[in-house]
């Protein structure tokens, strides 16, 4: 997408962390933003710091589990803004612990979020941001926990693995419209979280967290970047998390040469 000037995104999630970074980013761009999640403080505060850049702002409260709810709300910025052109299906609830450990109500509700919200968001918004036949971008927040399995992230790191795919699947449906992908793969960003993840670990570990955390403002420039330059994977640091996908790559292609051998010459 080249053109953001009175282009019209919808972010859920968009009251806190990545989600208000994308925003804040793409307000500064011009854009008209509407803003959905299940915390009307959140909304109210995220609604005030981005209307003092520009009054071209909506804030619902929009559960995305809720495909009717979702409906509403894309009728609702059509008759004040027109068609979005950017979707960030970015809303998600964590649910780090080990896979036994996990109690299935956990898992599923994590599923119902993380994947099915974007599910929903792509039923809702993309038939009508095809027939509108302009230049359109969606951004699924997925995670590196969704790229490389490290970690006890159970029910959180599946949801994210299915994202991953579901936009790679999407990618291909894509091909050939208006309307391109992005996957965005935070490993740490610096949000509420994060914060509350903090509380839960010793010193050493509370320091190593904030060394790797990348600002969510940051994360939202390079959302842009990647909406401007059509790159589906979105990568926020490639330091620490470098070395976990090398090694991914290495065993996989270890285990074809194990089990498929290259023949000489
Ligand atoms: N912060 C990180 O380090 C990190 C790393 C990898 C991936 N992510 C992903 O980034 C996304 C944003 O997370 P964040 O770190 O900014 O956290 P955050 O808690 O600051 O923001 C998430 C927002 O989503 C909202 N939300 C939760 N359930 C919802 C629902 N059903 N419908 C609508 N809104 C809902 C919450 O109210 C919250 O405001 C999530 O998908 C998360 O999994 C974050």
């Amino acid at each position: 997408m080249k053109e953001f000037i009175n282009k019209t995104a919808f972010i859920t999630g968009g009251a806190s962390g990545i989600g208000l970074g994308i925003a804040k980013t793409l307000v500064k761009e011009g854009m008209n933003v509407v803003i959905g999640d299940v915390q009307d403080d959140r909304l109210d505060r995220a609604e005030a710091e981005l209307k003092a850049i520009s009054n071209n702002i909506m804030a619902v409260n929009v559960d995305v589990c809720s495909r009717s709810a979702l409906q509403e709300v894309a009728e609702m910025i059509e008759r004040r803004f027109g068609t979005v052109q950017v979707l960030c299906n970015n809303a998600g609830i964590g649910g780090g612990a080990k896979v036994l450990e996990t109690p299935d109500d956990r898992w599923r509700r994590v599923q119902e979020v993380n994947l099915w919200g974007p599910i929903n968001g792509i039923k809702v918004f993309l038939p009508r941001m095809l027939e509108s036949g302009e230049e359109g971008h969606i951004v699924n927040t997925s995670s590196f926990s969704g790229i490389h399995g490290h970690g006890n992230q159970s029910c959180y790191g599946a949801s994210k693995f299915a994202l991953v795919g579901l936009s790679e699947f999407l990618r291909n449906d894509l091909t050939d419209t208006e309307v391109s992908v992005s996957v965005l793969c935070p490993h740490v960003a610096d949000t509420p979280i994060i914060d509350a993840l903090k509380e839960k670990v010793n010193d050493q570990v509370r320091e190593m967290i904030e060394d790797m955390a990348v600002p969510a403002d940051t994360v939202g420039q390079q959302v842009l970047n990647a909406i401007k330059n059509q790159e589906f994977y979105i990568f926020c640091d490639g330091t620490h998390t470098r070395k976990m996908l090398e090694k991914r790559c290495e065993d996989m292609l270890a285990a074809m040469d194990r089990q498929f051998p290259k023949e000489e010459g």
